[in-house]
């Protein structure tokens, strides 16, 4: 890969929020150099969910490798790096404080500007790493494991926000009815694969809608329907067919998502619709927004999957345009773990 070092800004991004440790080098904000992603999962699957204490253990065993690995396969010293980006906030108390004193310390051995990042903002900046001509402002769909979030890009770095969710966070949802039907940890994925052999329509569960507030999501109550259903199938001594359940699960959430998005794009007057985190990565999400994005006349952005759930290379891609601006951590950076969107 080409650089230059008098002109180009290469980041050095570290992600360790929840159970993915990660590393990567991005340049510019929008070419990923290299992008290495240790996953947990395996580890966590036995216990049905994210262990916190063993997230942090983890990330102490795998930082140093990865970050190496980071920097062998973009083919840069940590010298040649321009600033160390590291995500402070939201997530895992621990876990994010390996991430945090590993960049703290690396970025004061090497004499590098240190830029904290808010994990949210990487998702949303995982945008620009595959689409050179997105640029703010334009409306956001923010799905992950904790948030719900439909906001305005204003600038880069810059949001506001204008829906969220009222109780459990989408992905949350996914994981909460995955773990109900015996799918298992973690749920999203799992619910995405076995969802397309069954029908969406076969389960018409309540679409729930937050009074007075068009933009808010609500899931609980759907998760609630979904438990009902399946507890009113066990006494009656039905047989459930996952497939159909999932599916129509799915179906519900991917049409609160789409409906909200694109009516914030054009009521808000945006042509340009994005979605990110986790949930983003999601088939039937990915399709419906498609399809209603070509319907309205928005131009739609999506990260790829592997950039849509947790990875470094979205933090770097944060991180760069948090440098341009001259954000500038010291040593008493600490981890955040309710850490605010917008919030510096
Ligand atoms: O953004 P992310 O990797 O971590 C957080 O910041 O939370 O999101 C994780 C969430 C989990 O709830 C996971 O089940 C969900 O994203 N997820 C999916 C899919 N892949 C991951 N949900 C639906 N469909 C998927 N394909
Ligand atoms: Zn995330």
């Amino acid at each position: 890969m080409e650089w230059n070092q008098e002109q180009d800004v290469l980041i050095l991004a570290v992600e360790s929020s929840c159970d993915e440790t990660a590393a990567a080098v991005v340049k510019n904000g929008r070419e990923v150099l290299s992008n290495v992603i240790s996953s947990q999962i395996a580890l966590h699957t036995q216990f049905g969910g994210v262990v916190p204490e063993i997230a942090s253990r983890k990330h102490m065993e795998k930082i140093n490798q990865v970050i190496a690995q980071a920097l062998k396969d973009a083919g840069v010293s940590l010298e040649e790096i321009t600033a160390i980006g590291v995500t402070y906030g939201p997530g895992l108390v621990g876990a994010l404080l390996v991430g945090v004193a590993e960049a703290k310390a690396l970025a004061w051995a090497a004499k590098k500007p240190l830029v904290g990042v808010h994990h949210i903002e990487g998702h949303v900046s995982a945008n620009y790493i595959e689409h050179p001509d997105l640029e703010p402002p334009f409306v956001c769909l923010i799905v992950s494991g904790g948030h719900t979030h439909l906001v305005v890009v204003r600038d880069y770095g810059e949001f506001e926000i204008i829906g969220r969710t009222r109780d459990d966070a989408a992905g949350e949802a996914f994981d909460k009815v995955a773990r109900a039907v015996g799918l298992g940890y973690p749920g999203g994925p799992k619910v995405d694969k076995t969802a397309k052999e069954g029908n969406p329509h076969a389960v018409e569960f309540p679409r729930a809608k937050v009074e007075g507030s068009p933009y808010d999501f609500s899931f609980s109550g759907l998760k609630s329907a979904v438990l009902n259903y399946i507890n009113k199938a066990r006494m009656t001594g039905q047989e459930i067919c996952v497939p159909d359940l999932v599916a129509s699960f799915q179906n519900a959430v991917v049409e609160a998502l789409v409906s909200r998005a694109v009516l914030a794009a054009k009521e808000y007057g945006y042509d340009k619709l994005a979605i990110a985190g986790g949930v983003a990565s999601n088939s039937a999400l990915r399709a419906a927004m498609e399809e209603a994005c070509a319907r309205e006349g928005l131009k739609f952005y999506r990260p790829s999957p592997i950039y849509c759930t947790d990875n470094a290379a979205m933090i770097g891609a944060a991180a760069y345009y948090e440098y341009r601006k001259g954000v500038r951590h010291g040593w008493d950076l600490n981890a955040v773990p309710n850490l605010k969107l917008g919030e510096r």
